[in-house]
Formats: structure tokens, sequence, C-alpha cells
């Protein structure tokens, strides 16, 4: 399975991005949970970020789209603002063992 890395290495309420062969991901930390999403915006396809590892709103509450401002919640991923509301972000599987954050999907 691979490690994305270790998730002392994502601050509080910060955001890293992957690629993982094909697949771009990215994970966030909120409350010392660890979320994972693919880096694929629902609107246009695209990815998500304005600079690298940047993927999270001005206060970082919201995972933010850098083309045209859909936020997305952080917890479940789903558009609340912006073109693509209702629809959401593709949550990826993982586990996290030794701290390490370990894509099962
Ligand atoms: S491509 Fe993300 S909001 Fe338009």
């Amino acid at each position: 399975m691979p490690i994305l890395c270790h998730s002392n290495e994502i601050a509080e309420r910060k955001s890293k991005g992957f690629q993982l062969g094909e697949k771009f991901l990215f994970a966030v930390k909120k409350n010392s949970r660890i979320y994972v999403y693919e880096n694929l915006c629902p609107h246009l396809g695209i990815q998500l970020e304005w600079q690298p590892d940047e993927f999270l709103d001005i206060d970082a509450s919201m995972i933010q789209c850098s083309s045209h401002g859909a936020l997305f919640n952080i917890e479940n991923g789903e558009c609340l603002f912006g073109p693509c509301v209702g629809q959401s972000l593709i949550a990826v599987d993982f586990t996290i063992n030794d701290g390490q954050i370990d894509i099962t999907d």
C-alpha cells in the first residue's frame, strides 16, 4: 500500500499535495484528524490548489478551489459554495499505521 507521509508532516489546519502514479491526491489535517481526497475539482476536473500544498481558504476552515472559488467541507468533501454546489470531492480510503498515512484505495 502506498504511504503518503507521516501524519506529523501535516500541521494542524494545513494541507499537502501528493502524486501517486497517475493520481493526484491531497491530505488535510483538522482537529488532529487526517482527510484525504483526490485532487480533482468536480466543477471542471482540474487540480484545486493555488500554490503547492495550499488547498485551504484564507482562514483554513474549508477546502478551496483556486480556479472559481468553490468551497468544500473538510470533513466530507461536499461543495457548499461555488459552481459545483452539492457535488463532492472524491474521498480516498486510508489507514494510519504508526503515524504513517497508508492509502488503501
Ligand atoms: S474548477 Fe474548481 S471551481 Fe471551477
